[in-house]
């Protein structure tokens, strides 16, 4: 099995970026971490991050059939970016929406998701442990 993991604005500062919400961990010791557990449980695992909108468009659509499914952080696209949504939705390969802090106890605009809806589901507030909880569904799910 093969899972893409997508990230996008400001996770490349993970570890740096307001360790008290999202803490002291980096994308790198995720990357990490997600790859050993992909060797611990027989799948393989790609970590992307991007700054720019329409790079993150572009690697959705490139993974369509070409992944087993799609853990996606879109970050604050997440609460405006319909050009996200609607790649999401443009695409047959299922899409689970991960945040790494828990978005409905904070600002009133992360409570909104505009991706949400053309997701699997949505995982919030589980810190790094929310991606391996995707990942674990798509390997349930077979
Ligand atoms: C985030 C939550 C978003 O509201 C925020 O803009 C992020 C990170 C999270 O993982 O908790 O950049 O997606």
């Amino acid at each position: 099995m093969n899972i893409l993991v997508l990230n996008g604005p400001n996770l490349n500062r993970l570890g740096q970026r307001e360790p008290n919400i999202y803490g002291s961990e980096s994308l790198e010791d995720l990357e990490e971490q997600l790859k050993n557990y992909g060797q611990k449980n027989g799948f393989t695992v790609n970590l992307k991050q991007t700054n720019w909108e329409g790079q993150l468009v572009d690697w959705l659509h490139e993974a369509n059939d070409q992944v087993d499914g799609i853990v996606l952080n879109p970050a604050a696209w997440t609460h405006y970016s319909y050009a996200i949504r609607d790649a999401i939705a443009s695409i047959d390969t299922s899409v689970i929406e991960v945040h790494i802090s828990h978005v409905h106890a904070r600002e009133e605009f992360r409570k909104i998701s505009v991706v949400a809806p053309v997701c699997v589901g949505q995982i919030s507030g589980f810190g790094f442990l929310g991606y391996q909880m995707a990942i674990d569904y798509f390997l349930r799910r077979q």
